[in-house]
């Protein structure tokens, strides 16, 4: 396997590199050995929202070692724009029953805060014995509600960034690294 991949990675002129793979590689390896510490004698849902944080949940449970099941939850609040509009929709509800389970929500990015408090509201319904969230990327200076998140991979600056799972009006899901479009 080639695992200089990104560094040939081929993107349109306004893209910029933020955050390179291997970057991505060595933060989502420390989250997984934190979060297989912290859930260690459960064996916890780890909840993927769809679509953008499919990658990172790939990548997030094969640094955990400990047994564990998924699933899946897809949302939407943007549509094909680049701003929250505030309304969040379940389009796919969840399989698994996560009552009494030990619960690990998996987002690509937190901006507004309002998928992960409409999340929060969602599951705790349910009666899960733990429910905590994760985001690989945290946008703290757009937050509009108060949220709390257990594990965090990079804070990063008020810029609309692509790659890694992320979209650019549904396309460049597949780039392996992070960049803003300037
Ligand atoms: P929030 O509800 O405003 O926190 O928005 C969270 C969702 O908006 C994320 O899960 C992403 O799907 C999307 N989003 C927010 N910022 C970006 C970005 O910079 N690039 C791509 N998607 C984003
Ligand atoms: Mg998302």
């Amino acid at each position: 396997m080639n695992t200089n991949f990104s560094q040939k990675e081929i993107v349109p002129a306004n893209y910029s590199l933020l955050i390179s793979e291997q970057k991505i590689q060595q933060r989502i390896e420390e989250l997984g050995k934190q979060i297989a510490r912290d859930y260690a004698g459960s064996v916890p849902i780890l909840i993927g929202v769809l679509n953008g944080g499919f990658i990172f949940l790939a990548d997030l449970i094969r640094y955990i070692n400990i047994d564990l099941e998924i699933d899946f939850i897809r949302i939407s609040s943007y549509g094909d724009v680049r701003e929250s509009s505030g309304h969040v929709k379940v389009l796919k509800p969840l399989s698994a029953d996560i009552k009494d389970r030990a619960v690990l929500v998996v987002e690509d990015i937190v901006d507004s805060g309002l998928s992960v408090q409409f999340l929060e509201n969602l599951m705790s319904a349910f009666g899960p014995t733990v429910l905590r969230f994760a985001t690989l990327l945290n946008k703290p200076s757009k937050r509009q509600v108060d949220v709390s998140i257990d594990y965090t991979g990079f804070d990063i600056e008020d810029k609309y960034v692509v790659g890694y799972g992320l979209d650019d009006a549904q396309i460049k899901r597949n780039l392996r690294s992070i960049y803003v479009i300037d």
